[in-house]
């Protein structure tokens, strides 16, 4: 491991399942460091100081590191990284792992994301980049349905339609361009050419040029059991995905992950931080849909527990520019699998302020954690939803069949009037064996 010494105080910034298992990994660090979060949630709260500071308060954070002078932040959502708050702590010399601006540009502009791919030659799938309606619809008729329609810029992972029509692709290219729906995020839009396949999730801690590629995990986007109905955040996740074979991830590496790495140095932006590459691994090869420049979510509740190097150790390698010296990592043999516990109508409307009742810990299934995600507390203390997704449920087992039948057992000890959770996480590869 990098020689560095490890930092003593660190910020967590941001309120999901990813920033809850960012918090608990970081405080099992050999180095016992103190841990703050921001704004944090109730489940959060419970093992380290949460502060009210919103996480894109950018400069409310910027004093808040400085007012509790922790020596290293890890930034959860994209948001704050957009806003350019590692750029503000970069200039006050606290190290932050978290790209700056520039670099979360990769996530907060598909076209620029696009034209990197596109210039540097890195699969992904043709596209073309309007913004007046004309000419998208005219490019539309050259192209085959099913198409994919995607604002330019951050909507909260809504702003990506497979148009399985030519009348739906017309109406979101207008909806986006004339209606403006996603407001300034779909002023210019991307027609893309539809992959077909089974998608991974890559994560790939970068500094520079240096790169680690984490375990890899799939995601399970839709609401409902068999991949039916609209798209979410992510309702369920498993690691490692086997259907990237240790081949798959040598071409993935070689074709996808090494060229993006050195692409977007080459384009001049000094990197830190994750690098989440969506990827389709289509009957011809994988192929880039997407990056991210942020640890997933509900990814990282099975990424991180698998990892028995130190987090902490290993993002303040990247931070600080040491992470050549970082020896290999070191991962768990458990399969990790996470089931997302919702409030009832998300990815639309759902209730907020039902009351959770959680079981007693020592009641639990073995290796089984709870994660919250949007949680709070209400005025007599009680833990209530606060959000769509509301918890997420990760259990570590030899077999994936027992990681999800923990994490199942986990999800029926819990009550609360609202709950939702996919039946079937898991099941693409449970079905393969
Ligand atoms: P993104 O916001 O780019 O992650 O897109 C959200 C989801 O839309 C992805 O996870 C895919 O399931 C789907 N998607 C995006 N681009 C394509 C594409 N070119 N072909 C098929 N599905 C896509
Ligand atoms: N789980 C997908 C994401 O974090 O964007």
């Amino acid at each position: 491991m990098a020689s560095t010494a490890l930092p003593r105080s660190l910020l967590v910034v941001g309120s999901g399942g990813r920033e809850h298992t960012l918090v608990r990994t970081l405080l099992a660090s050999p180095a016992a460091p103190r841990v703050i979060c921001a704004p944090g949630n109730a489940g959060i709260a419970l093992d380290a100081p949460c502060f009210p500071v919103a996480a894109d308060d950018v400069p409310g954070l910027v004093a808040l590191a400085q007012r509790e002078q922790v020596d290293f932040v890890v930034v959860g959502p994209e948001v704050p990284l957009s806003l350019g708050l590692a750029d503000r702590l970069q200039e006050l010399k606290i190290p932050v792992y978290g790209p700056k601006a520039d670099g979360a540009r990769l996530e907060a502009s598909k076209i620029f994301t696009k034209q990197i791919l596109l210039k540097h030659r890195i699969p992904t799938a043709p596209a073309a980049f309007f913004s007046e309606v004309a000419p998208a619809l005219a490019y539309l008729r050259t192209r085959s349905i099913p198409i994919v329609i995607k604002a330019d810029g951050l909507a909260a992972g809504k702003g990506v339609i497979v148009a399985t029509s030519l009348p739906e692709a017309e109406a979101a290219v207008r909806d986006m361009l004339d209606g403006g729906k996603f407001g300034s995020a779909g002023r210019q839009l991307l027609v893309e050419d539809c992959l077909f396949g089974e998608e991974t999730s890559i994560l790939v801690v970068v500094s520079g040029r240096d790169y680690v590629i984490l375990p890899t995990s799939q995601d399970h986007k839709r609401i409902g059991d068999g991949d039916t109905g609209p798209n979410t955040g992510g309702m369920g996740t498993y690691s490692p995905a086997e259907v990237v074979t240790p081949s798959l991830l040598a071409r993935i590496e070689n074709e996808i992950v090494r060229p993006s790495v050195n692409a977007i140095a080459d384009e001049g932006i000094a990197f830190c931080g994750t690098l989440f590459i969506g990827i389709m691994l289509t009957p011809t090869g994988p192929s880039v849909i997407e990056y991210n420049t942020r640890f997933g979510d509900p990814e990282t509740q099975v990424v991180l527990p698998r990892l028995a190097t130190d987090l902490l150790a290993l993002l303040l390698a990247a931070a600080t520019g040491k992470l050549a010296q970082v020896g290999p990592l070191v991962v768990k043999p458990d399969y990790a699998l996470c089931v997302v516990i919702a409030a009832r109508g998300y990815p639309e409307k759902f209730s907020k302020g039902d009351v959770i009742t959680f079981p007693a810990p020592a009641t639990l299934p073995p290796a089984t954690t709870i994660y919250h995600a949007g949680t709070a507390k209400n005025a007599a203390g009680a833990i209530v939803t606060n959000g769509g997704r509301v918890l997420g449920v990760t259990a570590l087992a030899p077999t994936l069949r027992a990681a999800a039948d923990r994490a199942y057992a986990a999800c029926e000890q819990i009550q609360c009037a609202s709950k939702y959770f996919r039946r079937d996480i898991g099941a693409r590869q449970l079905n393969r064996r």
